[in-house]
């Protein structure tokens, strides 16, 4: 098992140049820690899914060290600025349009439409974002199924061996994760309730609708569980072990011949590269597929191991009728 560096205040450069690199590093917010990962690299962004044994992939947050970096990568309106002036740095985390020209990796957002975007206060957070320079992408520091850590033995508790570093930073003061608002339409929605209140929001925004239950996350299904989720416009097809001229093939290892037009997820057969070229294959093989006039994606197997098995629940989705 690789070794997990506990890192102090004095460690913040090395800290960044990790993130930079591609490695992961959790870090001290002022809700939970986070996993962090440089949001643009779709390598790194598939090991956080592989450190926390996520069976699925729920879309992750962005965060950044100040406000112009975050409205870069999405289109902020009016109610995005005000909310970000009074409450950023803070817990609170934004749900907006992604822009066309954003260089968020694709898995970071789980192929959505929106990006999910935030600005921590804890000060060790915002100068490790500062130095590193680039967006990080980080959900809380657990592994799936176990409570959100709010200290570093916490996290190593979880993830020792698992992540290059943690940063330790002391308790999490806020001790509950961001607030999460969804802006992405014409009525603000409330997603996730957490360090900014639902009141506060509404004096600034007006009234406020909540998504699902108030009664916290594990009561609704998270986005990730929805059909909003990215879904190829051409039927996709399971298990295949044999492919048409009329088909794209999303391959797994050597590739079976006679397809129309093919996406390697991973030559080798490693699953953690294939998470990582998954939505930008589907979403490449679907454009391709109409262009070339093709009736549907074939999709090879992928076995059920570590990130496979979210692999294959993003794929069983795209193949469920609709
Ligand atoms: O306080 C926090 O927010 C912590 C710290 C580390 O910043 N992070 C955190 O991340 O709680 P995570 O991955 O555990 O929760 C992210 C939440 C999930 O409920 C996810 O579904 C939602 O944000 N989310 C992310 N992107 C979204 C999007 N594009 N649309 C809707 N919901 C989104
Ligand atoms: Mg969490």
């Amino acid at each position: 098992m690789p070794v997990t560096a506990l890192l102090g205040p004095a460690d913040l450069p090395r800290a960044a140049a990790l993130l930079r690199a591609g490695e992961l590093v959790a870090f001290p917010t002022e809700t939970v820690y986070g996993l962090g990962a440089n949001a643009r690299d779709a390598r790194a962004v598939a090991a956080v899914f592989a450190a926390k044994g996520r069976p699925s992939f729920n879309p992750l947050i962005s965060h950044f060290s100040e406000a112009g970096a975050a409205f870069a990568e999405v289109a902020a309106d009016g109610r995005a600025r005000e909310l970000a002036t009074l409450f950023w740095p803070g817990p609170l985390t934004l749900v907006l349009p992604r822009r066309p020209d954003s260089r968020i990796d694709l898995l970071t957002g789980a192929g959505l439409p929106t990006l999910a975007v935030r600005v921590p206060a804890h000060p060790l957070a915002r100068e490790l974002l500062r130095l590193a320079g680039v967006p990080v992408a980080a959900p809380s520091a657990n592994r799936s199924g176990q409570v959100s850590p709010t200290t570093a033995a916490h996290v190593l508790a979880g993830l020792e061996g698992r992540v290059a570093a943690v940063l330790d930073g002391g308790p999490c003061l806020v001790g509950v994760e961001s607030t999460v608002l969804d802006l992405s339409g014409p009525v603000a929605t409330l997603l996730r309730p957490g360090g900014v209140s639902r009141e506060a929001l509404e004096a600034v925004v007006g009234p406020v609708a909540v998504g699902g239950a108030t009664a916290g996350e594990a009561a609704r299904p998270s986005p990730g569980m929805l059909l909003s989720h990215y879904a190829p416009g051409l039927p996709v097809r399971l298990d295949a072990r044999c492919v048409a001229a009329n088909e794209a093939l999303l391959a797994f290892g050597p590739p079976l011949p006679g397809a129309g037009a093919v996406w390697q997820l991973s030559e080798g057969g490693d699953v953690v590269e294939a998470a990582s070229r998954l939505f930008a294959g589907l979403r490449w093989l679907d454009e391709e597929g109409a262009r070339r006039g093709l009736h549907g994606i074939a999709a090879m197997p992928v076995p059920e191991a570590g990130l496979g098995a979210a692999i294959n629940d993003r794929l069983t989705r795209a193949a469920a009728p609709r």
